[in-house]
């Protein structure tokens, strides 16, 4: 978007003043202006209309413009939105303020209206060089969720891995069901799908295409900051979800999350296959029951032969039942792989958090199960990550690793 291009700007501003100020200086650089006189306005305008740039006043009627900034900043669909504040208040504490709530600039009033074309002019550029520049945005990191044996619990850790994740970061992440005929991933969370992945793959074909708004579109938003990208309504679907459209909707999660979790089917049809061999994390689900220890082994032998590096793979023992039939050191010695992690048997507990739509880790926060899948959501923010560091707006994951040291 250079000097010659029409951005789209809202200006948000009580005063008629200064939004003819406003709009004629940056019509006069050739930009397409927009007002609303309160942040609710605002917010209603946001939601349905996309913007390049928002010229933002701080006093306001309502809600003030730190207030709307902060909103702006917890919205995964806007929070790349460069934000110009304007205010009369020229202290440093004000300004530091702005910047704290999200704002990219500041102009204090009165000021001169080239001043604001200008400063617009170098957020608009700024912006624009790095929607560019895709190839030196970091993904965020995938996790895989699998168990070769079915019911052995993969649902209830992704689902609970991904709500633990999301509360540690105080943000958003991603969950994608490709658990497919036996999707229930927006039953644990009491969501009813609207969009799902079938409607997202007829609109795009090509991972470029998918813009963040369509994607966010496409998902189901859970208070949690979870995101959840739903498996087709009906199973006669299923096949539509190839395996290269499966690595296009996981890019553009990652594109947009700093992770995604996914939920997978019971085999080794072609689309987990891909979930796999991409992750950078894969949590395999082990019962302690004799099918459950085979099927564990039998899914290391095809990463081993689908040259996975062992350091990837986290077996995590599902005790899903009261008594065990096979012990850890004995799983530990037949599958030549370190168990990670032990979910207790958890009684009628993660079965009932399943059927009201509320995950163990929120309303069971003490349930031994939940602890240790918090566990697991730690070490997996403290696995040592440069990549995924640098997917996250600035200091994200390095605030909140030093909260848990
Ligand atoms: N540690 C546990 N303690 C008690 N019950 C559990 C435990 N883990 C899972 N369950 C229960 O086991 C059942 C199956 O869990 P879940 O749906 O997560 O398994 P799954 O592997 O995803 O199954 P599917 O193959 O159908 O996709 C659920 O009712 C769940 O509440
Ligand atoms: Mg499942």
């Amino acid at each position: 978007m250079g000097g010659e291009t029409r951005a789209k700007v809202l200006v948000v501003d009580d005063s008629a003043l200064i939004r003819q100020i406003a709009r004629e200086s940056l019509e006069a650089r050739g930009h397409e202006v927009t007002w609303a006189a309160s942040a609710e306005d605002a917010l209603k305008q946001v939601e349905s209309r996309q913007f390049d740039l928002l010229v933002l006043d701080i006093v306001l009627p309502g809600m003030d413009g730190y207030e709307f900034c902060r909103r702006i900043r917890q919205d995964p669909k806007l929070r790349a939105l460069p934000i110009l504040m304007i205010t009369s208040k020229a202290s440093v504490r004000e300004k530091l303020a702005g910047f704290d709530a999200g704002a990219d600039d500041y102009l204090v009033k009165p000021f001169d209206p080239a001043e604001l074309g200008a400063r617009a002019q170098v957020l608009l550029e700024r912006s624009a060089r790095t929607q560019d520049a895709p190839s030196t945005k970091t993904l965020g990191k995938l996790i895989t969720c699998f168990s070769l044996r079915g019911g052995a619990g993969t649902s209830t850790l992704t689902v609970n891995v991904a709500v633990a994740l999301a509360q540690l970061l105080q943000g958003q992440v991603a969950v994608a069901d490709f658990s497919l005929e036996r999707a229930a991933v927006p039953l644990f969370l009491d969501l009813v799908p609207r969009l799902t992945m079938e409607d997202l793959i007829t609109l795009v074909a090509e991972v470029s295409s998918i813009d963040s708004r369509t994607l966010f579109d496409h998902l189901l938003r859970h208070t949690s900051g979870v995101n959840v990208l739903a498996a087709p309504a009906s199973p006669e679907k299923d096949e539509q979800i190839t395996p290269s459209l499966t690595a296009t909707m996981v890019q553009a999660l990652r594109q947009n999350l700093p992770f995604v979790i996914c939920d997978t089917s019971s085999d080794f049809r072609e689309n987990n296959l891909v979930l796999l061999e991409r992750a950078d994390l894969i949590l395999l689900v082990a019962t302690p029951d004799i099918v459950g220890v085979k099927a564990a082994s039998t899914t290391l032998h095809v990463l081993d032969a689908m040259s996975v590096p062992r350091d990837r793979v986290q077996l995590v023992l599902n005790e899903n039942v009261l008594r065990s039939q096979i012990g850890e050191k004995e799983i530990e010695s037949t599958l030549r792989q370190p168990v990670a992690e032990v979910l207790p048997f958890g009684g009628d507990k993660p079965t009932a958090a399943l059927n009201t739509g509320i995950p163990i880790i929120l309303s069971e926060p003490d349930l031994p199960a939940a602890k240790a899948i918090r566990d697991i959501a730690i070490r997996i923010l403290q696995r040592p990550d440069p990549e995924v560091q640098a997917a996250d707006p600035p200091g994200l994951l390095a605030r909140v690793r030093k909260r848990l040291k």
